[in-house]
């Protein structure tokens, strides 16, 4: 039997339910269903995307339901998944999809790239696994594989070298099979051919699988030059007299840019028993009733490691209006869509 069909019997077996998968494996799928869950599938385990993707499906059924949504409402279905520029981005292309295709995905790989959000991977999903098209995808999974079976010695970090990957993933999605071919790659990458302790014994490419022949499975593929940056800071939580939680606009830091978080900038511990200079951007110190450091905690986020104390600042302001930037503490974990701020606010007891 040829690998491709190894590989589709393998799955055909192994293919686990889930709640963006027809029962029916050879069945056409809802291409809004694809977009979103491969969207959501991104940087995320797949046991958080079941549950957000069913109470998305519920609450945005459609397309046009999506584009009609205010941005708050699809971040709160959001929250959770991180990244929140994907959940930005699906909005502005569904908006996008109402305007220009009638609330449809459109049909050529060119009009899907150039949708917010949507690159090579995704169209290539969306075009293969719902439309059963001879499209190639190529995610991590999908490089880990081809990495061993061939011993490739890079990783597609160029345009030379990711085109070579690309061009092996198309090969394996030249057939009327390619929908069931490239899930069957990404589930094997997923839960045989994984990161470490791979289960090459029952995997059904073992038999041409040069780094498997040569028990070579641990030097491919290539590790990867770390390339994280360590941020040490401080976070505010600076609550009004009446109970609200100030939130900034986020227009200077490293990271969430342009998200509502609580403030925070770039400070060593060591300065950490005066009321520091650099928060009365936010607070002006006469307004501060009183302050107290909570603790600390560690983050990860995009390619920063960080490690950020918190202080709680009480401060002597009404806020009565409804001032988008202040958040009542009984709405805080409604309404708070990132969780950098939520592991601050637990720091803080709130
Ligand atoms: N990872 C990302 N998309 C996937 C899919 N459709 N099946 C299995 N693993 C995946």
């Amino acid at each position: 039997m040829s690998s491709k069909n190894q590989l589709i019997s393998w799955f055909l077996k192994n293919r686990k339910a889930l709640p963006w998968r027809p029962e029916d494996p050879y069945a056409f799928r809802n291409d809004y269903f694809v977009w979103i869950s491969e969207i959501m599938l991104q940087q995320t385990q797949v046991a958080a995307v079941c549950e957000h993707f069913s109470r998305w499906i519920l609450r945005f059924p459609k397309i046009s339901d999506l584009a009609k949504a205010s941005e708050k409402d699809v971040l709160s279905h959001w929250q959770g998944l991180g990244y929140y520029s994907r959940a930005k981005n699906i909005l502005r292309t569904a908006q996008i999809l109402v305007r220009d295709y009638n609330g449809f995905l459109p049909a050529s790989r060119k009009e899907l790239e150039a949708l917010p959000g949507i690159g090579k991977y995704t169209a290539g999903a969306i075009l293969s696994l719902a439309r059963h098209e001879k499209e190639a995808i190529l995610d991590g999974n999908l490089i880990r594989i081809f990495s061993r079976l061939e011993k490739i010695p890079f990783l597609p970090d160029q345009k030379s070298s990711s085109d070579f990957y690309w061009n092996i993933a198309r090969e394996w999605s030249s057939s009327k099979k390619a929908f069931l071919i490239n899930e069957a790659l990404m589930e094997l990458g997923r839960n045989c051919c994984k990161v470490k302790n791979p289960t090459c014994n029952v995997c059904p490419l073992k038999a041409n699988c040069k780094a498997f022949i040569s028990k070579q499975i641990s030097l491919f593929p290539p590790k990867k030059k770390k390339s994280f940056e360590e941020w040490i800071g401080l976070v505010l939580v600076i609550e009004s007299e009446n109970g609200k939680i100030f939130f900034t606009d986020n227009d200077q830091s490293h990271f969430l840019k342009k998200q509502k978080t609580l403030p925070h900038f770039e400070f060593p511990y060591s300065e950490s028993k005066n009321f520091p200079a650099k928060a009365e951007e936010w607070i002006s110190f006469n307004l501060v009733k009183e302050f107290h450091f909570c603790g600390r905690f560690k983050h990860s986020i995009t390619r920063y490691k960080i490690d950020c104390n918190v202080l709680h600042v009480l401060t002597t302001q009404k806020i009565s209006s409804k001032n988008p930037n202040w958040i009542s503490k009984k709405n805080l974990l409604k309404e708070t869509a990132n969780s950098f701020s939520l592991k601050a606010l637990k720091v803080a007891s709130l």
